[in-house]
């Protein structure tokens, strides 16, 4: 369950006198398994809202809740335990240029301290549920930029988080790229996990028909089951 209690935050912004704010009094609730897409123009707030997910912002004012937990008072040395929970894919892919499919997901379990054994377990699993078993020996620039989110989404999975995080995921994809990273987040919703999936695109968020959360200037303006693309 993730809940936001009445969360703003406000950044400091360079050179200017005025607040910047990004997130203006939002309350949420978000049960286990749904697959919500996170709607709204440049500057609405969607990024800043999957960093308090992630701990890699705090709120100014109000409670984030994660499975029961305050993410304000989890401390540097936990924030760990709370990224095992939570996966996150980005638009630019972030993977390692001289590292393979197989070692950028092998790096991010050495990286959490899991052992040998497990990543020898584990790693070939994700990039099969990702469909990519024949290509864990290739390196990016040999990868699609389909492939690449492919390998980023296996590295966001390889710790069966509760929550995947998508951040504009499609933003650098062709339509056919794009199909294909959308249905294997519904794939990977329907196994069991959350997906929360930042994006404007229209035609995304209203083929899929499911939960739609737009923000717009930091405020939460929509919320619908079913839900459109209406700006
Ligand atoms: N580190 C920061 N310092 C100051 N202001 C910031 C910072 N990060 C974001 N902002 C401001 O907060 C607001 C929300 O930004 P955010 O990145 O969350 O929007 P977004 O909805 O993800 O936009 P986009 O669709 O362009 O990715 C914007 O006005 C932005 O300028
Ligand atoms: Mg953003």
């Amino acid at each position: 369950m993730i809940y936001f209690e009445n969360v703003s935050k406000i950044y400091n912004c360079n050179g200017s006198s005025d607040p910047c704010v990004a997130l203006d009094s939002i309350n949420l609730r978000i049960r286990p398994q749904e697959f919500i897409s996170l709607a709204g123009p440049s500057g609405a707030g969607k990024s800043t809202l999957l960093k308090l997910l992630i701990g890699e912002e705090k709120p100014t004012e109000g409670k984030v809740m994660l499975d029961n937990q305050n993410l304000n008072l989890v401390s540097l040395k936990h924030l760990p335990e709370i990224r095992r929970k939570i996966g996150m894919v980005f638009q630019d892919f972030r993977l390692l240029a001289n590292r393979t499919a197989y070692e950028n997901v092998a790096f991010a379990m050495e990286a959490a301290g899991d052992s040998n054994k497990e990543i020898g377990q584990d790693v070939p699993q994700v990039l099969d549920v990702v469909g990519l078993a024949d290509k864990r020996d290739y390196f990016p620039h040999q990868l699609s930029g389909g492939e690449k989110q492919r390998v980023a989404i296996a590295r966001a999975l390889v710790h069966r988080p509760s929550v995947i995080l998508a951040d504009e995921p499609t933003g650098n994809l062709d339509l056919l790229n794009t199909w294909d990273i959308i249905k294997l987040l519904l794939k990977i919703n329907e196994l069991g996990t959350t997906i929360i999936l930042a994006t404007h695109d229209r035609d995304i968020i209203n083929n899929l028909s499911r939960r739609v959360i737009t923000l717009d200037k930091g405020k939460l303006i929509r919320d619908e089951q079913k839900g459109r693309y209406i700006l």
